[in-house]
């Protein structure tokens, strides 16, 4: 198998094993991967100990090194971009020219904080007598913990590791238990470019609870950083709180699709397919629920029908897959209670009722949605299209932003008065307008409401790991 497979978490740049192992299986199969050792408390602390060590090492490096150090990360990772990707396909079961994507998604993260670690600029902030000299600037926050999911193995990790390295912070990451292969890949190849021992840790658990509540309650962790659900950032947002860490919470989405009368239909649907379909749905941005203006309602649905009846659904490695099988069975369960909900309080399945094996869950549509039903109000995490058709902008509006949720939304309008109205009106941390794919490393993605705190990427998602530091001299 390949030369990036490892089965121990890794601690101070080795590899620690336990006794206790748990399987990675393959979601498409169902079968083990491989076996892996599920870390005892004792190489938590080892961890959290170890990443303090090296981030007294850190904090005397400068920008100029870290920005190197993240540019040999940046260059292994993409010399193996291809054993990389089959990894993540393997662990994850996303299409394979996906998983290619999403190295290139996952390392360009690594490149631009490799850029930004140079740009943490201070301020000189003018006096308000003459005997004193006022300035500001950044320090790294200290050692950082954070968790990850298992919908982009690498994305999520290095958007989190890259901007904390350039910082000068040390790392101490647990990964999801379905996808840790690709972030210890990560972690090896990090080592090998020339992080400091002990400035990225990964450990491995199915226990995410016990882990994560070491990690949450340490006085030695300044920062917590997590990736998932709403009702799990909540419960670590108060575990934090008993020693006041500084968090970044990237949490649940409801993501409205918004389709005006006005819009390119054509250009809505092909948005459309990438903002649902990337992943098989299993992103925070996906769109969710999906508004039609009832006048151009046929149309859309029509047209949509034919794109979704070319989708194929099977093995990620199969040369024509565009949809691999949901990560595991109880996925792939939820997404059906929710279909037989929204049916049984009158939803409409356009698409043919295609019923596949094990976590295949063939892409649908349903036409009637309305908020009686749960699929309305969560996400679904799965190749659903559940459709409500509008009438007037102001109904939509209020329709878009009756939710605890904020992370994405999208609209397709050709009205430039109706883009910039709708933009400044939607309560969503990103407005994607006639297009269906927003997320970019050079931009901050990142919630409001309950879809979390903090922003990633850009040059906001430097400054989660640094500290604002006020210096007043008297002379
Ligand atoms: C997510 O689903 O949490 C992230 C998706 C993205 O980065 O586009």
């Amino acid at each position: 198998m390949s030369h990036l497979l490892f089965n121990d978490s890794f601690i101070n740049g080795e590899f620690y094993s336990t006794d206790k192992n748990f399987s990675v299986d393959d979601p498409a199969t169902q079968q083990s991967i491989i076996m892996v050792s599920d870390v005892d408390d004792i190489g938590v602390h080892k961890a959290i100990n170890t990443a303090h060590d090296a981030f007294i090492k850190l904090k005397l490096t400068n920008a100029t090194t870290r920005s190197n150090v993240l540019m040999r990360w940046y260059d292994l990772v993409m010399q193996n971009k291809q054993t990389l990707a089959e990894l993540m396909t393997k662990e994850q079961g996303k299409p394979l020219k996906e998983a290619l994507g999403e190295v290139d998604y996952g390392a360009a993260f690594i490149k631009w904080y490799a850029e930004q670690a140079k740009r943490s600029y201070g301020d000189v902030i003018p006096a308000t007598d003459n005997n004193h000299r006022l300035t500001s600037f950044k320090q790294p926050v200290g050692v950082v913990a954070g968790i990850t999911p298992w919908n982009f193995p690498i994305a999520m990790v290095t958007r989190k590791v890259a901007p904390a390295y350039a910082a000068g912070c040390s790392f101490v990451l647990k990964p999801s238990e379905h996808t840790p292969l690709c972030a210890l890949a990560l972690a090896y190849l990090a080592d090998q470019a020339g992080f400091e021992k002990g400035a990225f840790n990964v450990l491995l658990s199915e226990d995410a609870p016990r882990v994560g509540k070491i990690l949450t309650e340490s006085n030695i962790v300044r920062k917590f950083t997590f990736t998932g659900s709403t009702g799990v950032g909540k419960q670590l947002l108060t575990q934090c709180a008993s020693t006041v860490k500084r968090t970044s919470m990237e949490l649940g989405g409801n993501a409205p699709f918004i389709i005006f009368d006005n819009a390119d239909l054509d250009e809505a649907v092909t948005g459309l397919m990438g903002a649902k379909f990337r992943n098989g749905g299993q992103t925070c941005v996906a769109a969710n629920r999906i508004f039609v203006q009832r006048s151009i309602l046929d149309q859309v649905v029509d047209k949509l029908a034919k794109k979704v009846a070319t989708l194929k659904v099977g093995n990620g490695f199969g040369e024509n897959t565009d949809i691999g099988p949901l990560i595991y069975p109880k996925a792939k369960q939820k997404v059906q209670e929710l279909v037989a909900d929204a049916k049984a309080k009158g939803a409409i399945q356009i698409s043919d009722d295609v019923q596949l094996v094990d976590s295949f869950q063939a892409p649908l549509i349903l036409t009637g949605v309305n908020p009686k039903m749960d699929i309305y109000h969560q996400e679904v995490f799965g190749p659903v299209v559940s459709i409500i058709a509008f009438d007037e902008e102001a109904e939509v509006l209020a329709l878009a932003n009756d939710v605890p949720y904020g992370l994405a939304a999208y609209f397709y309008s050709q009205n430039i008065k109706q883009i910039y109205r709708v933009s400044e009106a939607l309560e969503y941390g990103m407005v994607g307008i006639n297009e269906g794919l927003i997320s970019n490393p050079v931009a901050p993605f990142g919630g409001v409401k309950q879809s979390g705190l903090g922003r990633e990427g850009g040059y906001q998602g430097l400054d989660e790991y640094l500290e604002e530091k006020y210096v007043c001299i008297k002379l």
